[in-house]
């Protein structure tokens, strides 16, 4: 996927690393493909691996699974990072693994 000037900022609380993500990407696929060891599993919203903290900025779903990211943590600033799609510069922290 091309690097434009349409592209967001994604921040990667983990590693401090700051990625440039398309504006139809998902914030996985952009970290994955900057060689980031996020981690993930189904990347299609159904697994929950992903689940990630917002520290930054909003985003926008893609359909997921129900069982993937519970009401109560979207309420929490939570988001799944194979479904998200910034809308505009964001920042973010996997909460898989422990974090690390
Ligand atoms: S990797 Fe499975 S829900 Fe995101």
């Amino acid at each position: 996927m091309a690097r434009t000037a349409k592209s967001w900022k994604v921040t990667i609380g983990n590693t401090g690393q700051v990625v440039s993500c398309a504006r139809d990407e998902t914030i996985l696929h952009a970290a994955v493909l900057a060689g980031i060891d996020f981690p993930y599993t189904c990347a299609s919203g159904n697994c929950g691996t992903c689940v990630s903290k917002i520290d930054m900025g909003k985003v926008a779903m893609l359909p997921r699974g129900d069982a993937s990211l519970s009401p109560e943590q979207v309420t929490a600033g939570m988001t799944l990072a194979c479904r998200a799609l910034p809308k505009g510069d964001v920042g973010v922290t996997w909460l898989g693994r422990g974090g690390k």
